[in-house]
């Protein structure tokens, strides 16, 4: 006896992609003139009038905007730039008598110095035949050339300003202690950085001003402990001037073309880098250190009086 064959599928006739397209365009025809679909445009064109109604704000902002606290930790939590903030603070904390804004206004500084110092690159050769003649260029030609350059210089000498203030204000507040020591020994970093930058700063226009102050300054590096040639222990630890830690700064033993090379390098690159990194940080520590510190919370007039009503109120009731 033969074997039975298992049953085999009809095969199906090719369908073309024009066939498809028409069945698919009269299905979708057929599904657009259904009563569901009628209401759904209508619901649509009724929403415009209000626009957080409509689908486009529904996918762009995916939390209801209530004005109750839940809604509104969701609304900072949910968006990619509101999310950099806490979504709850002491409202006392970031009163402006408390922390009298310079944290933030030193880090707007170092914004408008990264912005400008970018743009002066534009103009600069960190040479010696060049750097000066950059500078008389920026200052008599380029146009808006000297509200650049003067941009940067004063907003480098307001940011050493700033930072000293705001470390005074920690101490003043107190914000230092526990569990912020982290977070004051990084800000002890930025600030040695930031003074770093403006040092470095100083040599690049190649001026009598930059070159007598980093003579000074690395003559100065020189007599440091065990780093420098002249300094205690110095002279043990094996330290000459053509290895000490003024050698290093300056490339050399004197100030010339290396040292300017070297202070561009640290103060375009290397030191602007490290303190972008440590910003994040000392901002990241603050978050997690529990918000800024802030004096006990207070209340305002306006809910004092509030509350005065109502137990007067519950006085009178009882
Ligand atoms: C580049 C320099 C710095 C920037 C841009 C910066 C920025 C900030 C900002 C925006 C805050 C939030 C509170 C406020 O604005 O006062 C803050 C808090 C703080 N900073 Fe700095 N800071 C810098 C340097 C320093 C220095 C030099 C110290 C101290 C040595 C320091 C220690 C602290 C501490 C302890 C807090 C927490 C304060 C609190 O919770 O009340 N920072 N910093």
């Amino acid at each position: 006896m033969e074997p039975e064959k298992p049953e085999q599928p009809e095969p199906k006739t090719p369908v073309g992609l024009a066939t498809r397209v028409r069945e698919g365009m009269k299905e979708d025809l057929e599904a657009i003139k259904t009563k569901a679909n009628k209401d759904n445009v209508k619901a649509e064109i009724e929403n415009l009038k209000d626009p957080t109604k409509t689908q486009l704000y529904k996918s762009i902002f995916r939390v209801k905007h209530e004005p109750t606290p839940r809604s509104r930790s969701l609304g900072v939590l949910t968006n990619v730039f509101l999310h950099l903030h806490p979504a709850k603070i002491n409202r006392d904390a970031v009163r402006f008598s408390y922390t009298w804004g310079m944290g933030g206004i030193t880090f707007y500084l170092f914004i408008v110095l990264t912005f400008t110092g970018i743009l002066l690159m534009f103009y600069y050769h960190p040479s010696k035949g060049q750097a000066y003649q950059d500078i008389l260029y920026l200052e008599n030609d380029v146009p808006f050339g000297k509200l650049l350059r003067n941009m940067h210089r004063w907003g480098a000498h307001l940011m050493v300003i700033t930072t000293w203030l705001h470390m005074f204000r920690v101490v003043l507040t107190g914000s230092y202690k526990t569990p912020r020591e982290f977070n004051w020994a990084v800000g002890v970093v930025l600030l040695t950085l930031t003074l770093l930058l403006s040092f470095t700063g100083y040599l690049l226009p190649d001026d009598q001003l930059g070159f007598w102050a980093v003579t000074v300054g690395t003559n100065m590096a020189k007599a440091s402990p065990m780093l420098g040639n002249e300094g205690p222990f110095g002279a043990q630890a094996g330290m000459t001037p053509y290895n000490d830690v003024r050698f290093a700064l300056l490339g050399g033993s004197i100030v010339d073309a290396n040292a300017l090379l070297r202070s561009y390098i640290w103060h375009c690159i290397a030191i602007p880098t490290i303190v972008s990194v440590l910003l994040a940080v000392h901002f990241w520590r603050v978050r997690k250190d529990g918000g800024i510190s802030g004096p006990a919370p207070v209340m305002l007039e306006s809910e004092m009086r509030a509350a005065g009503s109502r137990a007067v109120k519950g006085a009178a009731g009882k």
